[in-house]
């Protein structure tokens, strides 16, 4: 994806140093935003105030852990939460996150491992950048939030590469890649998808991560979702109402 750097109107000069250091190491054109031109089918990576964004063909993504808040919200309230009832944690287990995207689900998850750590991985160099700054400037967010990040660490890489080359396992690993019949009724994800991998998982992937784990691996995906029919979950949990299920291998 053809990718430039710059920052919002009248930026501070800690903005522009900002830029140009992302420029520097990510390798991609910084222009000061005077001179901006917005071009069809180019990201612009955006150094705001308080915030990294990005636009591309009039789609802006930032960093926002509404989706985080809305479930922690419906868990507190006694609702269930089929990501963290299949993933059965007991609060100090190691947990890799194979697609950190917005960030939420490992938001969810690092909230409930007091003791443990979230490892997650994002093959989309932007959105690694925009959702690892976000998560680093909490300080306006909740308390619990801003406590979960800690326990978050984010690498960019391909986690079907990072599973291969690193010698760690983890207790649980969770994949949730992009849906291959995509809901529209995100706006969260709505505003991520032209930033995102929309790589799928096979089963070969799927025995490479059983590999790695010593309890469980847990796939999203939508009921409807192929993986479900090519790929022999020892279970899967989820409501009809939603339309997400999480395939849950036990190892
Ligand atoms: C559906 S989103 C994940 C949403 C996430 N669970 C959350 O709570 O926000 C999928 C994310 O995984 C990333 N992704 C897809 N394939 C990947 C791969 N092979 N390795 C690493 N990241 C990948 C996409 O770029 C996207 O950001």
């Amino acid at each position: 994806m053809k990718t430039i750097v710059t920052t919002s109107h009248k930026p501070s000069r800690q903005q522009v140093l900002r830029a140009l250091k992302i420029s520097k190491e990510r390798r991609i054109r910084y222009v000061s935003r005077r001179h901006l031109i917005l071009r069809k089918d180019e990201a612009v990576l955006i150094v705001e105030t308080d915030r990294i964004s990005a636009l591309k063909n009039g789609q802006r993504f930032f960093f926002h852990p509404s989706l985080a808040v809305i479930r922690k919200s419906n868990i507190d309230s006694g609702q269930r939460d089929y990501l963290i009832e299949s993933l059965d944690l007991d609060g100090d287990e190691e947990v890799l996150d194979c697609t950190l995207g917005l960030g939420s689900e490992a938001i969810l998850i690092a909230h409930f491992l007091p003791q443990g750590e979230v490892v997650g991985i994002e093959s989309s160099s932007l959105v690694k950048i925009i959702v690892e700054n976000g998560m680093k400037h909490s300080e306006n967010l909740y308390k619990w939030i801003r406590e979960a990040v800690k326990r978050i660490k984010i690498f960019e890489d391909d986690y079907k590469e990072y599973v291969k080359k690193s010698e760690r396992k983890f207790d649980c690993i969770y994949v949730d890649p992009m849906f291959e019949h995509p809901r529209y009724d995100s706006s969260a994800m709505n505003s991520m998808r032209p930033f995102a991998d929309h790589s799928t998982i096979s089963g070969d992937d799927i025995e490479a991560l059983k590999k790695k784990a010593k309890k469980r691996v847990v796939v999203k995906a939508r009921w409807n979702d192929s993986i479900f029919e090519k790929y022999d979950f020892d279970y899967i949990v989820g409501s009809e109402k939603s339309d997400v299920g999480y395939g849950v291998i036990d190892i």
